[in-house]
Order: C-alpha cells, then sequence, then structure tokens
C-alpha cells in the first residue's frame, strides 16, 4: 500500500494535487510526497503554494513567502506565492495601461473603483493564482509540481473554476465598455487615435491563461488529485461530495489519504484517565469501516497520528515513508 505502487504504474511525473478540507493534511502530505519523490527518486521537484499562511515556510522550517523559488533540499524546490501581492501588482499594471493609453494624468473615480474592487473578488484571486501555477509549470522545467491547495476553495472545486474566471473576462470587457466612453473624451483632447488592438489583446491573453490552465488541470495523463480526509463524519461527507462532482465533470479521483489514525492500542486502554482515548478511538474506527465500505478502493494511503504536529524535514521524512510505504486499510 502507500503512494508508492501508485507512481510505480502512473510514473513520477507531471502535477499532484492535494485537495480536502481545511486542517486535514493537504500541506503535510504535500511536504512528504515532495520530499520522497527528490530525496528517493531523483526527481526534481517544485512544492507550490499560494496559502497566506505561509504554511509551507511553516512545515520545511524556512521563511520561503514570497521569495521566488527556494531551494530546500537538493532537486526539492518551494515556492510560496504571494497572492494578494501577485493581484495588486496586476491591478496596478491595468491602471498603468489606461493611463497610458487614454493619456490620462489620473484614472476616472469609476474605473479605479471597479479595478480596486476586482481584488474583493475570488475569480480575481484565483486566476492570478491559477495563472502564478500554470506560469511555473510552463517555465520551470521540473519533473513533478505538488500543489498543495490553500485552505479556502478546499481544491476540488478549482477544476471547475473555467466559468467563473470566463465571467470575470467577461467583466473586465464590460469594464473596456465603460472605458471607451473616455476614450473618446481623451482621443479628442490629445487630437488622436487610441488603439483597440492593446485592450483585446489583454483580453486575449486572459482567455488563453485560463484556457491554458484549465486544460493543465483536467489532462489526467498529466495531472492527479489525491484528497485528504480523517475519519470523521464532516469529512467523509465532503468526500462523498467531492468525488461527486468529480464523476460529473467526467474525472477520476486518483485516490484518498486518510490522515490523522490513532494506533489501534488506544481502542484497548486501560484505566480510568484512558476512557477518552478509548472512546476517540473507539469512534474512528467506526469511521474506518465507514471509509472502507464508502470508498475502500480509492484509499491509497493512511497516516497515523503523529505525537507532535509534522515540522522540518526529520519530520517530513517520516510522513514521506509513511505516505508512500505505509499501511493499508
Ligand atoms: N498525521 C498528523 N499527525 C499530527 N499532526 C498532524 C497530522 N497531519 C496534520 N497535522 C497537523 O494538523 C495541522 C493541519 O495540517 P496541514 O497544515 O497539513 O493541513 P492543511 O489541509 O494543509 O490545512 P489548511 O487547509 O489550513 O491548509 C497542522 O498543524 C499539522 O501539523
Ligand atoms: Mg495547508
Amino acid at each position: 500500500m502507500g503512494l508508492a505502487s501508485f507512481f510505480e504504474s502512473k510514473g513520477d511525473k507531471g502535477i499532484v494535487i492535494f485537495a480536502g478540507k481545511g486542517g486535514l493534511g493537504k500541506t503535510t502530505c504535500s511536504a512528504g510526497l515532495s520530499h520522497y519523490m527528490s530525496q528517493k527518486r531523483g526527481r526534481k521537484v517544485l512544492c507550490f503554494s499560494t496559502d497566506p499562511q505561509a504554511s509551507l515556510s511553516d512545515i520545511f522550517d524556512r521563511d520561503i513567502f514570497g521569495k521566488g523559488i527556494v531551494q530546500i533540499e537538493p532537486k526539492l524546490d518551494v515556492v510560496e506565492i504571494d497572492a494578494d501581492k501577485r493581484v495588486s501588482d496586476y491591478q496596478n499594471e491595468v491602471k498603468q495601461k489606461i493611463l497610458t493609453m487614454y493619456g490620462l494624468q489620473e484614472l476616472p473615480p469609476e474605473i479605479e473603483e471597479y479595478i480596486d474592487s476586482t481584488s474583493a473578488e475570488p475569480a480575481m484571486y484565483e486566476s492570478a493564482t491559477y495563472d502564478a501555477m500554470a506560469d511555473l509549470v510552463a517555465t520551470s522545467h521540473h519533473d513533478l509540481y505538488v500543489f498543495d491547495m490553500p485552505p479556502f476553495g478546499h481544491g476540488v472545486r478549482m477544476i471547475a473554476m473555467a466559468e467563473i474566471l470566463s465571467k470575470w473576462v467577461g467583466k473586465i470587457t464590460e469594464a473596456r465598455e465603460k472605458a471607451q466612453e473616455y476614450e473618446a473624451v481623451a482621443a479628442t483632447l490629445k487630437g488622436g487615435k487610441v488603439s483597440e488592438d492593446e485592450v483585446l489583446r489583454e483580453l486575449n491573453d486572459i482567455q488563453s491563461k485560463i484556457t491554458r490552465f484549465t486544460d493543465l488541470m483536467v489532462d489526467q495523463k498529466r495531472t492527479s488529485f489525491f484528497m485528504v480526509l480523517i475519519p470523521e463524519r464532516m469529512a467523509i461527507l465532503d468526500t462523498e461530495r467531492a468525488l461527486e462532482m468529480f464523476d460529473s465533470l467526467g474525472l477520476q479521483m486518483a485516490g484518498l489519504i486518510v490522515n490523522q489514525i490513532y494506533p489501534a492500542e488506544m481502542r484497548n486502554a486501560q484505566g480510568e484517565a484512558a476512557a477518552f482515548l478509548r472512546n476517540r478511538a473507539r469512534m474512528q474506527e467506526k469511521y474506518l469501516d465507514e471509509i472502507k465500505s464508502k470508498f475502500g478502493s480509492k484509499v491509497v494511503a493512511m497516516l497515523p497520528m503523529y505525537p507532535k504536529e509534522p515540522r522540518g524535514l526529520d519530520m517530513i521524512s517520516r510522513v514521506s515513508e509513511d505516505l508512500m510505504h505505509g499501511p493499508g486499510l
């Protein structure tokens, strides 16, 4: 059992995405897999996240947030994108372009307000994020890309993002139409004519970035989705929903990873003080049975609850062994 056999048959190049509800172990699994593939399989790995909590900095015990590609171990690079900054850089770029194109000293307040408000939209944030991912995959020349999904949005939803992103492009086009009203004024003032092509090129560019990203995500030869859950009710329900969503999109979930499993001995812990532990362990046992009957064949790895939070290379190395070669259900 473990993920090793999955990658033996699938090959260990491409993109791996760990998705799932917040706080169940996506970052832990991303670090574990990245470590294993780079140190034990000799692959050139890039582990990537946009989590504003800087969780990769935390688990690798290095300050890498917003610092570009940082080498952690031989063949293991890590990037933690500051997506907020990427969004604001992008907004400034758009503002500057409008100023230059229309020869204005300052932006009309409606346009400025509109551009600023886009940062509150998930589509803006996500398009900046996905754009960064697609850029890295296209240019960084690694064998394996491990995407550690941020806590919100939970990762599965993102494969259905194309539609939302297209809407966002629609809004830009709308803004473009608004801007055209100003264009007429500006062009008259300058006595010149503003070229349409620049703006249209921009829109086409955004559209092709969206397509580039979604093409990557649904390319099942290249991209494997794993979902991390724990033996608890809400996580099981969430996993069922995610599997249904995958089905409806005609995609396959590569596998499930059950995390934070208490040691089996705990189910029979003796003594008064042990009653709590015993109950917790038996509750997990019940949910493990449910996981087995509901998703049995999909479970590819099981991770124990560690005595301390996995952090630093020693612990990551232990996680990676359990993830790749651990026991089955
Ligand atoms: N098997 C485990 N044993 C002990 N602690 C664990 C285990 N797995 C995860 N943790 C701890 O639980 C917390 C959440 O794990 P992790 O950060 O990997 O989850 P996540 O899914 O990435 O969360 P988020 O959705 O916030 O990004 C972390 O503090 C982590 O160290
Ligand atoms: Mg995380």
